[in-house]
């Protein structure tokens, strides 16, 4: 397995999004603002094509799972039954012998299983485990005035969204088990120790998926999209050697989940958990529908069966793969003696897909230039460039990851043919203008291997 000494650094992966315009640090007119971030243009566009590819494959490639867009205020209650107003709240241990979970900073006063009843981590067969899950909850008011009953959460996580309108989906879409529900949003944690650049931010997106089977199809399920999940990320170019499928142990699981695999990859921190893939159960529906009152079940009224559904949940974070592809694109190396710095991105995932540049800014090359940028950026995210030498936009274009630069010059206007240069290989083929959106078009639509791969 490779090591973090073949990763680039997270410095380097900072200042190019900073120095490129992908990632700025927050508020940094007032001195920042610890552990969050504002996207600039670059880093939209990437972002928006890490998402875009999750809602490709969720809702195009599978006829199977519907959209949903939940707020991000909920009631209350929502939090109780998930178990986040409970679970979240204090840095808390877990006794693996007992099974019983303590507040870490209460240890002292609270009394174990064991007996003689001792305090939690005295008696010899008790096993802690490390303090987790502080106070993640972000607490709002509703309404101008603080009062009691006013308070409400930042949603910190998106599934709850999900599982609450279980009903409403399963209504208007009749929907049968095995189905989906997808969504991606903003979520917030008061993370203790946030940091790592968007690693782990308080304020970050995720896309989740809570899939509904037939109980007895559960495992089969969490299988299939362990698999599934896995393969997005090497099919969008990931180095399969940098990421692995980890199994939580089941001291490690959580309070709602019977099986737990993480997507690991190889950040410039170590082997992290990218995306996590959990086989809730029934958990979710059925505190719901103790809390609400309200049934969370399917009922088939062909058969007349009647059950309340297990899910599958793959959870994945929108900045935390946008960091992955970034750091997995990241290259550095020679070309006729100059060093370059290249984000070698999928091509369907690079911010800007094609660049135009005329050579000089005269003799109309810039006039031609501007019209296959405008015949170009019907189709593609386009940029003109004219600026500095050409060799400075093409490493321009090379930091920001773009796949094709298109060259205006002088035989451009005696034949309305073009240069198209490949960012990876870095050949350069004539194509004439009218083919030029086709050409570009059937080169997207190709497959794509990392060049990294070798
Ligand atoms: N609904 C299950 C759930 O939220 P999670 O493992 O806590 O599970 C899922 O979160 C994914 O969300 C993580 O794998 C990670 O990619 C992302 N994520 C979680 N906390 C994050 C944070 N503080 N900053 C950035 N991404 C985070």
């Amino acid at each position: 397995m490779p090591e973090t000494q073949d990763v680039v650094t997270m410095e380097k992966i900072v200042a190019l999004c900073k120095r490129r315009g992908f990632i700025f640090p927050s508020s940094e007119i007032y001195g920042g603002l610890g552990s969050t971030y504002d996207y600039g243009h670059y880093g939209v566009l990437l972002k928006n094509n890490v998402k875009a590819e999750w809602w490709r494959a969720m809702l195009q490639e599978h006829d199977d799972i519907v959209a949903l867009d939940s707020a991000i205020l909920q009631h209350p209650r929502v939090w109780e039954a998930s178990g986040h107003l409970a679970g979240f709240t204090d840095p808390m241990v877990d006794c693996r012998t007992c099974k019983q979970r303590f507040r870490a900073d209460h240890l002292g006063e609270l009394q174990c299983g064991q007996k003689p009843s001792k305090h939690p981590g005295e008696a010899e067969q008790c096993d802690l485990t490390e303090a987790r899950d502080f106070n993640l909850m972000f607490e709002t008011t509703v309404g101008p005035v603080k009062e009691s009953g006013s308070a409400a959460y930042l949603r910190p996580e998106t599934a709850q969204g999900i599982f609450i309108n279980f009903k409403n989906v399963l209504q208007f879409s009749r929907k049968k088990p095995p189905f989906g529900i997808a969504q991606v949003g903003k979520s917030f944690r008061n993370e203790i120790t946030p940091g790592n650049f968007i690693f782990r931010t308080r304020e970050f997106e995720q896309m989740e998926m809570e899939f509904f089977v037939p109980p007895a199809e559960a495992g089969r399920w969490y299988d299939y999209w362990k698999t599934e999940r896995h393969d997005w990320y090497v099919r969008l170019g990931i180095r399969p050697d940098h990421l692995t499928l980890r199994e939580h142990d089941p001291d490690e699981l959580s309070h709602y989940s019977s099986g737990t695999s993480d997507v690991e990859y190889l950040f410039p921190i170590g082997w992290s958990e990218l995306e996590g893939i959990a086989n809730r159960g029934d958990f979710d529906l059925t505190q719901h529908t103790e809390y609400s009152g309200e049934k969370l079940e399917y009922f088939d009224q062909g058969s007349g069966e009647r059950y309340v559904p297990h899910v599958i949940e793959p959870a994945a974070g929108a900045d935390r793969a946008t960091l992955a592809f970034l750091v997995d694109a990241y290259d550095e190396e020679d070309v006729d003696g100059s060093q370059r710095t290249v984000l070698k991105l999928h091509p369907r995932l690079a911010p800007v897909k094609v660049a135009v540049l005329p050579l000089v800014r005269k003799d109309g090359q810039p006039e031609l230039a501007r019209e296959v940028t405008d015949a170009l950026k019907r189709r593609f995210q386009t940029e003109y460039d004219e600026s500095g030498t050409v060799g400075k936009r093409y490493r321009r274009h090379d930091e920001i990851g773009t796949p094709w630069c298109v060259t205006i010059d002088h035989e451009s206007l005696e034949n309305r043919t073009v240069t198209v240069r490949d960012r990876d290989s870095l050949a350069q083929e004539r194509v004439p203008i009218d083919e030029l959106v086709g050409h570009i078009a059937a080169r997207l639509a190709a497959d794509w291997r990392s060049p990294k791969l070798g």
